[in-house]
C-alpha cells in the first residue's frame, strides 16, 4: 500500500487542495445567526463530497440545531465498521484587521494552508475524505466506513446528544475515528488520550438602576466593573488554585508514576515561551506546563465588558458589568456539578452591594481513552509508518463535548488522530495547516484502516 498510496497522493494533491479550498470559503461560523444558510450550503457540498468519493449513500440530516451530515459505504457486515467524525462549523473570525489575508479566502504561504477552518476542523476532516476516495478507488477498502459529520461543535453540540439517541442503529460501529486535535510537533507524532471537559458561564453583576455620573456617585455607590474584577480575582489564589468551595472534589490525582511516564514527552518550554512572547508562563503551582493543560482543570474569563469601552474619556460609573467564563475540566469531574458549584460559589461570595446573576451558556464532559486497545495500537502503527517514529500518547487541554457522548449513547470509543500542530493557530487570526501535515494525514489514515482491520480478525 504504502508506495501506490505515495503516487496517489502526488497526482491528487492539487484536486484535492483545490476541492477544500471550496469548502473552507464556506463561511461556516455555527454561533452566529446570520450563518445559518452557509450551513445548509455546507452540508450539501459535504454530501456531495462524500458520494463523488465513493460513498453508497450521503444524507443531510436536520437537527434542532445545525443540520448534520451522515454518509457510509458498508463492503460486508461481518467485517468492522469504523465511524469517522468530524465538524464542518467553525469559529468566528474576529478580529479582521489581525489576518494577512481573508479568513474565507485560502491561502498559501511558506507551504501552509492560511484561512479559517484550514485546520480546525475542514482541513483535517478533508484528509479522512481524501484517504476514502483513495481506499475506494483502488479498491483496497478493508471495513466498512460511516461518516457522521456536525456543524454545532464549536458551540458545544448541543442537538447532538438527541440526533445520536434517535439514529442508534444508523452510526452503530466498532470505534469513532476523528482528526480534530494536535500532535506534539511536526518532528514527534503522538496520539491523544485526554480531552478536558468544559463548563462554560456567563455572570451579570449589576449595581445602580443606571448609569451614573461617576464625580456626583464616585466613592459612594459601588461601580459593578471594580466589584466584578474583585469577584474574579478571588476565584484563583497566589498558587494558581481555584478557590470555587468542592472544586476539586473530584478531580483524579494521578500516581507518580503516571506523571513521570507524562514527563516523558518532549516539550520545550523556552521554544512555548518564545512562540507566545511570554517572558514566564503561569499556573497551578507544582505541575508542568504539560500537566497544566492535560491534566489539572482551569479557570479563564473568555470575555469582559461593561460601561464605557469607546475612543476617548466618558465619566461614568456603570450601571452593569458582565463577563464569560470557561472552566476547563478533568476525567471525574462533572460539568453539570462543577457549574452548580461556581454558581453557589460565586453568589455566595457577591457583596451586598451589587447583585450577582450566574447564567450558564454550555458544558462538556473530558475523555480518557487507553492505551491498550485495538484502535490505540493501529493507530500508532499507523502513525509509525508515516513519521518513522513511535507516536507518544498525550493529554490535551482542549474539548471536543460529543467525544464523551458517543461513548454515552453509543458505547463507542474514539480513537482521536490529530495531525495539528500548536503553530496552527486554531480560533485565532491567521489559522492555518501545514500542506505537510495534510498529506501526512492523508497517508497516515489508510494505514490505520488496515492495521485495524487486521488486528480486528
Ligand atoms: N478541535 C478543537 C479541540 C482541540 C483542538 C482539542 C486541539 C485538542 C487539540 C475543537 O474544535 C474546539 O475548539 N473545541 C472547543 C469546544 C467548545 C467550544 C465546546 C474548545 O475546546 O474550546
Ligand atoms: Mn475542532
Ligand atoms: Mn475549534
Amino acid at each position: 500500500m504504502k508506495e501506490d498510496l505515495k503516487q496517489y497522493i502526488e497526482e491528487n494533491k492539487d484536486r484535492w487542495l483545490e476541492e477544500l479550498f471550496e469548502l473552507i470559503r464556506i463561511p461556516s461560523i455555527s454561533s452566529k445567526e446570520a450563518h445559518k444558510d452557509d450551513m445548509y450550503t455546507a452540508c450539501d457540498w459535504i454530501k456531495a463530497s462524500l458520494l463523488e468519493k465513493g460513498a453508497d449513500k450521503a444524507e443531510v440530516y436536520e437537527t434542532e440545531g445545525h443540520p448534520a451530515i451522515y454518509g457510509e459505504k458498508m463492503i460486508d457486515p461481518s467485517l468492522p465498521t469504523v465511524l469517522v467524525y468530524g465538524h464542518y462549523d467553525v469559529q468566528p473570525v474576529e478580529p479582521l484587521d489581525l489576518w494577512k489575508s481573508k479568513p474565507f479566502e485560502p491561502e498559501i504561504r511558506d507551504g501552509k494552508i492560511y484561512a479559517r477552518g484550514a485546520d480546525d476542523d475542514k482541513g483535517q476532516m478533508f484528509m479522512h475524505f481524501a484517504a476514502f476516495e483513495y481506499l475506494v478507488k483502488t479498491n483496497q477498502l478493508p471495513c466498512n466506513v460511516k461518516f457522521m459529520i456536525e456543524g454545532e461543535e464549536e458551540i458545544g453540540s448541543p442537538s447532538l446528544g438527541k440526533f445520536m439517541e434517535d439514529h442508534r442503529d444508523m452510526l452503530a460501529g466498532d470505534v469513532i475515528l476523528v482528526s480534530d486535535t494536535s500532535m506534539l510537533s511536526a518532528e514527534n507524532p503522538s496520539i491523544t488520550t485526554g480531552l478536558r471537559g468544559l463548563s462554560y458561564v456567563e455572570v451579570h453583576v449589576t449595581g445602580p438602576n443606571r448609569d451614573l455620573h461617576s464625580g456626583l456617585y464616585g466613592g459612594a455607590v459601588a461601580n459593578p466593573i471594580n466589584e466584578l474584577c474583585k469577584l474574579i480575582g478571588s476565584l484563583t489564589d497566589e498558587n494558581g488554585k481555584i478557590t470555587v468551595k468542592g472544586f476539586y472534589d473530584d478531580v483524579e490525582e494521578l500516581s507518580e508514576e503516571e506523571r513521570k511516564e507524562m514527563g516523558r514527552a518532549p516539550f520545550d518550554l523556552e521554544a512555548y515561551k518564545k512562540s507566545l512572547d511570554l517572558k514566564e508562563v503561569a499556573g497551578e503551582k507544582g505541575y508542568s506546563t504539560l500537566e497544566r493543560v492535560g491534566i489539572r482543570p482551569s479557570l479563564d474569563v473568555n470575555g469582559i465588558w461593561g460601561g464605557h469601552t469607546d475612543k476617548g474619556a466618558k465619566t461614568v460609573l456603570p450601571s452593569t458589568a458582565h463577563a464569560k467564563i470557561s472552566m476547563r475540566l478533568v476525567p471525574h469531574q462533572d460539568s453539570k456539578k462543577i457549574t452548580q458549584l461556581f454558581k453557589d460559589h460565586f453568589l455566595s461570595i457577591a457583596p451586598d452591594c451589587v447583585k450577582v446573576e450566574v447564567e450558564f451558556l454550555h458544558g462538556g464532559e473530558g475523555y480518557v481513552s487507553p492505551t491498550n486497545t485495538t484502535e490505540y495500537q493501529a493507530a500508532s502503527k499507523a502513525y509509525e509508518l508515516t513519521y518513522n517514529k513511535k507516536p507518544i500518547p498525550v493529554r490535551s487541554g482542549g474539548s471536543i463535548p460529543i467525544i464523551s457522548l458517543f461513548e454515552k449513547i453509543l458505547g463507542i470509543k474514539s480513537i482521536l488522530m490529530g495531525f495539528g500542530l500548536e503553530s496552527d493557530a486554531i480560533h485565532s487570526p491567521n489559522e492555518n495547516y501545514p500542506l505537510t501535515q495534510f498529506f501526512r494525514g492523508i497517508e497516515t489514515i489508510p494505514h490505520f484502516y488496515q492495521f485495524y482491520t487486521e488486528m480486528k480478525k
